[in-house]
This record gives structure tokens, C-alpha cells and sequence, in this order.
């Protein structure tokens, strides 16, 4: 198949069966698809964040086949990211061999050296990008219509070759430009969007909103049609947060026959383990500017911030700026580190805030009581 027809064709992998304890979610797919497929091309790249496990790449997927794929791609980035534009490549069916460079060619040729010498990681992606790009700029002759390409897990990139991520957004934004490709950019609130967000071609990025969790109702219903007692599910419900993760832990955490008391200790451990690999736990670098971050977060709003935003004087501030991050935490790396893929943070680019309710209630409850020395920096 042409390259250009496999793009005019679409690609994403097969659903997972919905099965009988699918949380439906229509109204947030069709928001996203009202959103990310505009009939008017928008000079926009897109990127489609919210925390880890609450259901992204589920209802991406759901979106791209509702669309029958039409003209519309989901690839997820591999957890070696190394390779992706192996991946891109192999989604467009490019064959790098066919298309390797004039000299390769000779070399291969001349029988001197070994056929072809393998490109780097950001070469074998760079030249993915630039056969995606020419594929679809024929599509857009074809159809009037920019090809969608959806890009799901862009934390790898963040975390382990962040310097194809920074390529990759150079590519969205003139695609962007030009209107030939429309990237959806799907990623954790993390490293990713702090990455994006303090370059150039942010000024391309926009963010339709986070993937929010469901609501407390629709968690205790899921518990429940999962054969959870009501009680328990309104015990359960409080420390899972409405993450479809953590709820599926509980499920099966109390079909072993687990107490709730025990399914409930084992979730707090998880988000202890949060505050460990972001460092707070452990006399690390980044433990000190971290702290200083939830002293913040935690901090009662003053009046006028009150009044601004509607905070309640009991629950601390929602939320700190960007500005305020860096402020707090001026060394690059320590900010890298405490935004890393499982972090007690959720940063969209713009704000940062607690993860979720839960790590909010330990930093507040728990991390105190942990040693005399966090107590002191804490309080
Ligand atoms: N609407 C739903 N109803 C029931 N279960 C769901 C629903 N959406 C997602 N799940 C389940 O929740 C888990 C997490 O979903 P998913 O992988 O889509 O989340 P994610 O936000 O992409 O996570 P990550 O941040 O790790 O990439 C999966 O096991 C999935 O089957
Ligand atoms: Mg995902």
C-alpha cells in the first residue's frame, strides 16, 4: 500500500473489548472529537493531558474508531522510546531500506562497508517525520483535510529521549503551520508539558483540558457492579479518587480476600511510593525544593486569592503558577525529578497542583508524622 493510501486509510490498534464494567464515557468523547477534528483546520497542535491511569488512551482510541480511522492515526510511543521512528515509520509502512540515503546506497553498492549503517534514533525519526509529512500533504490535496495523528504515552519521550520530544513539537508546530498534519499530543501531567511548555513551539500547543477522573458516583456504581458491597465501595471510593487504576486494584485486592482496611493501607502505600520516587521521602537534591512546593500547595489562600478564585481558607491553595514552580524549585533538573511519570504532582504547563486528592490528604496527614525532620519542613 502506498503511503498516502495508509494514511487516507487510517491506523489504530484494535479496542480492548468494552466488557460489561465499562464506564461509558460518550460525553467526553464527543467533546474530544468536536475538538481535536474541527471540519476547519486549525493552526493548532494538540496536547490532551490528564493523570496517570485515569483512562486517556481508552477513550483516544474510542474516538479514532469511531471515526472508523478515517484519515486518522493512534500510535502509542514504546517504553523504549528510543525507537520510535522505527514505530512511526512502521505505522506509515515507510521501508527506511528502500528509502535510505544516496550515499548508503553507493556504500551498499560498492559492497565496502556493511549494507547500511543504522541511523541514529533522532535520524530514523526525523526521516519517518519527513515521509509522514510528504504522505500527507498529498492526502491534504486528496481531501482538502489535514491528516490527525494521535501521539499517546509522550511521557516516554520526556523521560528517556527528550530530544526527540523537542523535535517532535518542532514538526507539530509547522505542521501545524502548513495544516497538513494535526498532531494530538497525549501525556501524563508531568515532565512532558513542562518539557513542551518552556519552548518556542508551545506557541502552536493547545490544551482542549485534562482527562478528568469520574465522578464519586460513578466509581461507587463501578465497585458495586463489580460485585464490591456498598459500604465497602463508599470506603474504597475515597482514597481511589475516581482513578480507574487504583478502582481496579480494590476489585481485585478484595477478591483475594483482602479486608477494606488492608485494599485502603495498600493504596496509600502506592502513593507513598509517589513521594519516594519523586524524592521527598529520602535526603535526595530535590527533597528541600519539593517540600517547599506542598508547604505552598497547602498553604491557606490569603484573602485576596480567596475572593479571586473562591478558595475555601481550609483547603489550601487549588493550585501554583508555572512562575511560582520555578520560583520554588529554580534548579532544571530538581524540577525534572519531581515531575517524573509517577508523581505526587500533576503539571499541565501552565499549573501545578497535587496529583490527586489522595496524595494531597498524605503530604497533609501523613508526611508529617514520617520523621521529626520532614515534620519540621513540612509544618
Ligand atoms: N471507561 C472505562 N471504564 C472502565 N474501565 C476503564 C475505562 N477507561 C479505562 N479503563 C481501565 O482503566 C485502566 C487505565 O486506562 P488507560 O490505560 O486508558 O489510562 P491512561 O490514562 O491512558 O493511563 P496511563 O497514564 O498509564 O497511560 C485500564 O485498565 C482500562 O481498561
Ligand atoms: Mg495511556
Amino acid at each position: 500500500m502506498q503511503m498516502v493510501d495508509r494514511v487516507g486509510a487510517g491506523f489504530c490498534p484494535d479496542p480492548q473489548p468494552a466488557g460489561p464494567h465499562h464506564i461509558p464515557r460518550h460525553t467526553v468523547v464527543e467533546d474530544l472529537d468536536r475538538i481535536l477534528m474541527q471540519d476547519q483546520p486549525s493552526k493548532f497542535y494538540y496536547v490532551v493531558t490528564g493523570a496517570h491511569g485515569r483512562g486517556k488512551s481508552t477513550l483516544l482510541r474510542e474516538m479514532c474508531l469511531r471515526r472508523e480511522k478515517k484519515g486518522m492515526g493512534y500510535i502509542e510511543v514504546e517504553p523504549h522510546p528510543k525507537d520510535f521512528g522505527k514505530s512511526l515509520g512502521a505505522a506509515l509502512d515507510f521501508n527506511f531500506q528502500e528509502h535510505m540515503g544516496m550515499l548508503n546506497q553507493l556504500v551498499g553498492l560498492m559492497g565496502a562497508l556493511p549494507v547500511h549503517k543504522e541511523d541514529s534514533p533522532q535520524m530514523t525519526f526525523k526521516r519517518a517525520a519527513s515521509a509522514l509529512q510528504e504522505a500527507a500533504a498529498e492526502h491534504k490535496k486528496r481531501t482538502g483535510r489535514p491528516f490527525v495523528l494521535i501521539i499517546d504515552a509522550v511521557d516516554r519521550l520526556a523521560e528517556h529521549a527528550p530530544d526527540i520530544l523537542e523535535t517532535l513539537q518542532d514538526y507539530c508546530k509547522d505542521w501545524a503551520e502548513q495544516t497538513i498534519v494535526s498532531v494530538v499530543l497525549v501525556c501524563s501531567e508531568g515532565l512532558a508539558p513542562h518539557i513542551m511548555h518552556s519552548r518556542d513551539a508551545w506557541s502552536h500547543a493547545y490544551q482542549p483540558g485534562e482527562i478528568r477522573n469520574i465522578t464519586t458516583e460513578e466509581a461507587k456504581d463501578y465497585l458495586v457492579n463489580r460485585g464490591i458491597d456498598a459500604q465497602d465501595a463508599e470506603q474504597l471510593v475515597k482514597v481511589t479518587d475516581g482513578v480507574f487504576q487504583r478502582l481496579e486494584k480494590c476489585v481485585v485486592m478484595l477478591g483475594r480476600g483482602m479486608s477494606v482496611q488492608q485494599a485502603t493501607h495498600a493504596i496509600l502505600q502506592d502513593i507513598e511510593t509517589h513521594f519516594v520516587s519523586a524524592g521527598l521521602l529520602d535526603d535526595t537534591p530535590q527533597q528541600k525544593p519539593g517540600l517547599r512546593v506542598i508547604r505552598e500547595l497547602i498553604k491557606p489562600p490569603s484573602s485576596k486569592w480567596s475572593q479571586l478564585f473562591g478558595g475555601d481558607a481550609t483547603l489550601g491553595r487549588l493550585h501554583i503558577t508555572a512562575a511560582e514552580f520555578r520560583e520554588l524549585v529554580p534548579e532544571h533538573t530538581m524540577q525534572d525529578k519531581l515531575l517524573n511519570r509517577s508523581s505526587v504532582f500533576a503539571f499541565d504547563g501552565s499549573h501545578l497542583r497535587f496529583e490527586s486528592k489522595t496524595s494531597e490528604a498524605y503530604a497533609r496527614d501523613m508526611l508529617p508524622g514520617k520523621s521529626e525532620n520532614l515534620k519540621t519542613r513540612i509544618s
